[in-house]
């Protein structure tokens, strides 16, 4: 009998499921590594005839034109509205050479700091194994509607750090990589104008994403009387005895303010930074939005996500490699009873007192054989 002809709690449908999960996640992470270089394909269709322009005119009459405008040629415009009088903005090139200088050189080492912490923390201690094995008893952790969030933002959060990193490290970083000026110029192009497409379609996905995970989320992640233990127990890494937690640990509750502070500050400020190009989200708005007001936008905007993209690392490995069990739950809504009562007791035991440790034996539950009320 083929393993797809099993009754949907077979544990062997179960193990198939997890296995789906987990290449899914791993294909979604190799596609995001290697999309930037699908600008080898798109370089025909987007960009072709920008760089056969270019190529066939001996000057470029826009280059000429701004030339002539910063030497300090007047000009006139009909378009009545903020700034439509200030052809050229100096501050610009301050916000320019920042973004270029500091930014740029300091961005990759915070990524890439974070990465080697994480490596050193997994090659010195290790996954966070379970103590006891599953015994086949379930807890529902995560209902269908909050997974479908928690993935929706995940997946819409990865495309938007790719794409936003190929703006800002793509002449520093990609540029290169694709071989330079004279072979990856159009390549490189193609996929840096396909990013501000994509970066501007999924930056509502992840806006809505957040605002929902608030409004799920910030009543399990107010401080509470666990946390100071968890916090001298450095979450278990210092002791043998894990630390208690109600259904959210103290680490979670770290990345869940990440979230609700420098999520919502990138999604305000990316807001900013697209208004001016739809009247009526500048509509909406109480003033209008200046030059000034983008460049500041998009600094907090660029610091705000590497932070948020730093940190969002570390989440990502305890949720797959560092922790046993912890990807089970997020993707098919349930763990194991010995998985919740080690890492998060007290919400576990209030599970059991509201029996829903075994009343909830749903189809994943059952494939582990028994459901039956343990001593734990
Ligand atoms: C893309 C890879 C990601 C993986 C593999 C992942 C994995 C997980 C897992 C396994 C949990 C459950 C932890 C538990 O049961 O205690 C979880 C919770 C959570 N995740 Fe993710 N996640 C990812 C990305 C993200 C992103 C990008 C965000 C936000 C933008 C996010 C926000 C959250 C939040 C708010 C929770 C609830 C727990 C808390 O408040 O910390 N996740 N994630």
């Amino acid at each position: 009998m083929k393993v797809k002809d099993l009754p949907k709690n077979h544990p062997a449908r179960i193990k198939r499921r997890k296995r789906i999960a987990v290449l899914t996640f791993a294909f979604i992470m190799l596609a995001a590594l290697l999309a930037p270089f699908s600008g080898f394909l798109l370089s025909g269709q987007f960009i072709g005839s920008a760089v056969a322009q270019e190529k066939s005119a001996d000057s470029n009459p826009r280059a000429d034109y701004w030339r002539a405008v910063k030497g300090g040629v007047g000009g006139y415009s009909a378009i009545k509205g903020p700034e439509t009088g200030v052809l050229t903005q100096s501050a610009g090139v301050d916000w320019a050479n920042f973004r270029r200088g500091p930014i740029v050189k300091y961005a990759p080492w915070a990524i890439a700091g974070m990465f080697l912490v994480i490596l050193l923390y997994h090659l010195l201690h290790g996954k966070n194994k379970l103590t006891h094995r599953p015994s086949g008893v379930m807890v529902k952790r995560w209902s269908w509607f909050e997974r479908l969030v928690h993935w929706t933002t995940a997946i819409s959060f990865i495309v938007l750090a790719v794409t936003g990193m190929s703006m800002l490290l793509g002449r520093t970083l990609l540029l290169p990589l694709f071989g330079g000026l004279q072979g990856g110029k159009a390549a490189y192009a193609a996929w840096a104008q396909f990013s501000i497409q994509l970066h501007n379609v999924m930056g509502p996905v992840l806006s809505v994403g957040i605002v929902l995970m608030i409004v799920m989320w910030i009543w399990h992640n107010f401080p509470s009387k666990g946390d100071w233990g968890w916090i001298k127990a450095g979450g278990g890494i210092i002791g043998d005895k894990h630390p208690s937690a109600g259904r959210m640990n103290f680490g979670e509750k770290i990345w869940f303010w990440i979230i609700a502070t420098f999520g919502m500050a990138v999604v305000i400020t990316g807001l900013l930074m697209v208004a001016p190009s739809f009247p009526s989200l500048q509509a909406l708005l109480p003033i209008p939005i200046t030059r000034g007001m983008m460049q500041d936008a998009n600094v907090w905007h660029v610091v705000a996500g590497i932070i948020w993209m730093t940190v969002a690392i570390g989440h990502i490995y305890i949720g797959t490699a560092g922790t046993e069990g912890a990807f089970q739950g997020m993707s098919t809504g349930y763990v194991s009873a010995e998985w919740a009562e080690q890492h998060h007791n007290l919400w576990f035991y209030k599970m059991r007192r509201q029996g829903k440790v075994a009343r909830h034996p749903d189809r994943y539950a059952r494939g582990h054989g028994a459901i039956r009320q343990r001593s734990l």
